[in-house]
């Protein structure tokens, strides 16, 4: 991938805000490189990492009523995807909807282009009669461009993206969303369910070592594109799950006193013994949690489609 000097800037200032503050941070877009790319769909095949099993059964079992919801206004929509990643779960709808003759055009979102130009290849041969209209900018921006579009939008934000988000940051996000929505206009989010939290840990501290490697591989870009000099070995990873506030925090330990050199910006950043550096966030919900977001975004549930263990939970709002 072409390195631009955005990206650098971009990586430079994350790291400039995130370790001036206690505790340090990193912004987890930051895993989302070519390699962290790769790392994540490995995940996404790991047995221990249940919510994209969960998500496909229930696109699978319920294609058909979410065509329903989505066509219950007479008048052809748009399905725009926020942050479509591989696609494959969106795939299952657009090849149903496109078998059942459905008036609509699918606007895939996301930052990276790579990302986008292999999506459009793939369903060009998979589903060779949908209209494609994929749009290379963040989501704010790509919202905002389609207000002016003529047909009535039907957002997708699946896969428990949201649980990247802190409950507060969660709201905020599906209330500019909500501004954007006019009547007719739906929203579906899919959200990793407060559940066992065994099953939610070893989701995230894995046996295999993958998602420590996703973790890790932060070090790695930083290392790479700011010339730091961290040594892997001399960080842990450490997930948390508490289920009392259904939030899983992912965190890189430093394992000793160390000075980390970053020759980009000719510094240097000490860790103490035990320090850490939190790197993610995957807050879990429960149908309580998932009502008071959508009163205070100003949305109504129109239904909640859930897998047979009840893990997982897609959730269609309306304005
Ligand atoms: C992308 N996101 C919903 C994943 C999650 O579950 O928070 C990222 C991930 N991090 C560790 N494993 C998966």
């Amino acid at each position: 991938m072409i390195r631009t000097d955005l990206q650098f800037a971009d990586v430079a200032q994350a790291l400039e805000e995130g370790f001036s503050q206690t505790p340090k941070r990193l912004p987890s877009w930051l895993f989302y490189d070519e390699t962290g790319d790769k790392i994540f769909q490995a995940i996404m095949h790991m047995p221990e990492y249940y919510l994209t099993t969960c998500e496909y059964e229930i696109l699978q079992m319920n294609k058909g009523k979410l065509l329903c919801h989505f066509k219950a206004v007479q008048s052809p929509f748009n399905l725009i995807e926020l942050g479509a990643g591989d696609g494959l779960k969106s795939e299952i709808l657009l090849k149903h909807f496109t078998e059942a003759r459905a008036e609509f055009i699918y606007s895939p979102i996301d930052v990276s282009e790579t990302v986008l130009q292999q999506l459009v290849g793939r369903l060009q041969h998979s589903v060779p009669r949908l209209s494609i209209n994929p749009i290379n900018k963040r989501y704010d921006e790509a919202i905002e461009l389609l207000q002016q579009d003529e047909f009535r939008k039907i957002f997708l934000f699946m896969g428990a993206n949201i649980g990247n988000f802190n409950v507060k940051e969660a709201t905020k996000f599906v209330s500019s969303t909500s501004k954007s929505m006019s009547p007719g206009d739906q929203l579906l989010i899919g959200f990793d369910l407060k559940k066992d939290p065994r099953l939610i840990q070893a989701a995230y501290d894995d046996p295999h070592g993958i998602t420590r490697d996703f973790n890790l591989n932060l070090l790695v870009r930083l290392n790479r594109e700011l010339g730091a000099q961290f040594q892997l070995d001399q960080f842990h990873h450490y997930p948390y799950y508490d289920p009392e506030t259904g939030m899983t925090k992912s965190y890189l330990v430093s394992l000793k006193n160390q000075d980390v050199y970053f020759e980009a910006c000719d510094k240097v950043v000490h860790f103490n013994r035990w320090e850490i550096i939190h790197t993610e966030v995957s807050q879990k919900y429960d149908m309580p949690m998932i009502d008071e977001l959508a009163s205070r975004a100003g949305l109504e549930v129109v239904d909640a489609f859930f897998d047979c263990k009840h893990y997982f939970c897609d959730v269609l709002f309306k304005k």
